[in-house]
Formats: C-alpha cells, sequence, structure tokens
C-alpha cells in the first residue's frame, strides 16, 4: 500500500483513511515480526531523530512504549513532566510548539482539553501525536486494532462491543472501527453514551466502509460479539466523580455474564489501568480470550509505525 504520511499529526482515529490506517498495521506487525533485526540493524531508521513527550497527566504505557520504542529505531525520547514546563500557564501553546519544533523532529502529547493537541498542531512545524486527550486516545486504537488482526485475521465485518463510559477511549474506537469496517456498539448507561457528534461522524465513515455504529443502554446487545472492550468508569481528571460513578456503571462490566452472551472466540481489550472488580473482573481479564497485554506491547510497535510514517521513514 503506498501511502505517504510524512509531515501530518495524528490527533484522531479520522486523521488517516482506510487505507492509511492498514499501512500503519502492516509496518506495525513487520516492526514487531523483526524486533531482533532492528536491535542488530546498523543503520536506525531514526538515528539522531528526537520525540519531546508532553504530558499533562499521569502515564505507564504511553510513556515507557515511546520511550523504549524510540530507542529501538536509534532516536531519543524527552520525557517533560506535568510541571516541567505547565502547559499553558508558564508559556502559551504556541510558543511551546514553536519552540520545541526548533529543536525535535516529532512531538507527542498527553492532555486535557483536546484542543491544546490541535493548537499545538497548528504551531508546531514537527508532526504532533496526540497521546490522549479528554476527546479521543488514537495510539490506544491502533495498537488495539493491531491486537484484534492477530487473534481474529481480519477486522472488516467483526462485531466490536464497548461496555462502559463513552470516553475519549470509545470515541476513538468508534471512529476506528467505522475506518476500517468494524460494526461497533457502544453499551453504556443513560447519559454517558459517546459524545452526539463522535456518532454522527462514526456512522458517516461507517457507511463507506460498510460498519454499522450502535449505541444502546442494553446489556444484551453483547450477544455474539467478537471483541469485547472496556475501561475505566473515571477517566484521568474525573477522580470526583469516581465513588458516584461505581454506582451508576455498576452493570456496565465485562465479566462471566458478558462472556456467556460474547461469542466463544470473543477477544477480550481493555486499555489499560485497570480497576479489577468494577469494569472488568480479575478472572476475566486472565481468560485465555484476553489480549489485554498484547494491546499494551503492540502500542510500541504501533506508535514506532506511526513516528517512521510520519516522519517519511517507513
Ligand atoms: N492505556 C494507556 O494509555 O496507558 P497509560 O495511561 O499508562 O499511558
Ligand atoms: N479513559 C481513560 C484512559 C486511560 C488510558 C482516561 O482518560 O483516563
Amino acid at each position: 500500500m503506498g501511502v505517504n504520511l510524512k509531515g501530518r499529526h495524528l490527533l484522531s482515529m479520522l486523521d488517516f483513511s482506510t487505507d492509511e490506517i492498514l499501512a500503519v498495521l502492516d509496518t506495525a506487525r513487520a516492526l514487531k515480526a523483526k524486533r531482533g533485526a532492528i536491535e542488530a540493524c546498523s543503520k536506525l531508521p531514526l538515528k539522531d531523530k528526537t520525540l519531546a513527550m508532553i504530558f499533562q497527566k499521569p502515564s505507564l504505557r504511553t510513556r515507557v512504549s515511546f520511550e523504549t520504542g524510540m530507542t529501538l529505531l536509534g532516536g531519543h525520547a524527552i520525557y517533560l513532566a506535568p510541571t516541567d514546563i505547565s502547559l499553558g500557564k508558564r508559556e502559551t501553546t504556541e510558543d511551546i510548539a514553536l519552540v520545541l519544533s526548533r529543536y525535535v523532529d516529532i512531538i507527542m502529547a498527553r492532555v486535557f482539553g483536546h484542543n491544546i493537541v490541535v493548537d499545538l498542531a497548528k504551531s508546531a512545524t514537527v508532526p504532533v501525536i496526540n497521546g490522549l486527550s479528554d476527546y479521543e486516545h488514537p495510539c490506544q486504537i491502533m495498537a488495539d486494532l493491531l491486537t484484534v488482526m492477530e487473534r481474529k485475521g481480519r477486522l472488516k465485518g467483526l462485531k466490536g462491543c464497548y461496555i462502559g463510559d463513552g470516553n475519549n477511549v470509545c470515541h476513538s474506537l468508534m471512529f476506528g472501527a467505522a475506518r476500517v469496517g468494524m460494526h461497533f456498539t457502544a453499551i453504556t448507561p443513560e447519559g454517558y453514551e459517546p459524545q452526539r457528534e463522535v456518532v454522527q461522524i462514526a456512522e458517516k465513515a461507517g457507511a463507506a466502509t460498510g460498519a454499522k455504529m450502535t449505541v444502546t443502554s442494553d446489556l444484551q446487545a453483547a450477544r455474539g460479539a467478537d471483541m469485547v472492550y472496556t475501561d475505566v468508569w473515571a477517566s484521568m481528571g474525573q477522580e470526583s466523580e469516581a465513588e458516584a460513578r461505581k454506582k451508576i456503571f455498576k452493570d456496565y462490566r465485562i465479566d462471566e455474564k458478558t462472556m456467556k452472551l460474547a461469542d466463544k472466540d470473543c477477544v477480550i481489550l481493555h486499555c489499560l489501568p485497570a480497576h479489577y472488580g468494577d469494569e472488568i473482573d480479575y478472572a476475566t481479564s486472565r481468560l485465555p480470550n484476553s489480549a489485554i497485554f498484547d494491546q499494551a506491547e503492540n502500542r510500541m510497535w504501533t506508535q514506532n509505525a506511526v513516528m517512521l510514517h510520519l516522519l517519511g521513514a517507513a
């Protein structure tokens, strides 16, 4: 697939077309298969390249997978903690983007407001990757699509189901499913659905690939699912709502009951971190159908693929 993503940004799963997503997944698969070869290779593809990683929120996977990934590709990553640059307080987003663009080759940012990654991308002269905003988490969904592909051998025509809060992960998953032709059902308590605008855009994108988008509060909608996915009930920044949400979300979880409804070969996904006993029970998370740690590993391979493509080195 001859796609050219050089100089582009990844802020949303919608930023890449179907072919572009599939090309990135192909590159990620090749990187994963050749891990040893990359380590042994003297001509490292991102030698002398630097990634700046801006964090307004905590992280395990995003930080470590980007930093390790950059090392494997021969480049260097700089971690900028929330207090290091105090985005929006010490300096404007525009100035941060302009200054970083004079030093580094690519920027990844984990932020609260999605407008911050949009603003970074507007001013930066280097590619910007959204490492999670309150609205989307595209890096996660790239890894999830690779994981489902590994387990099921295809994406198109599968029945994907998300149970829980209609949050950033749910939004990106809906967009990603629409792009790759996977039917998608978001099962959420009333009032916690994915944003209406997201559903409308995903429906449109899905119409082009044959993917049907559904939003419901009915847990029975997980019947026959090829993939079930969940995420925390209260996201970063919603800590004060956590107790109240426990009551509202108590049935919106992946457990034995869900697995009885789903297809017997259903893949279980969770972006992690998990709150065992809430959105997923521990035993279910450890079933052979569970791919939650493959997802975590695949963050690195898919992000490496994204960086290679955005830097024109794929
Ligand atoms: N899934 C994910 O983004 O994990 P971190 O918050 O640990 O980066
Ligand atoms: N929805 C979660 C995802 C964490 C990776 C959050 O935003 O905190």
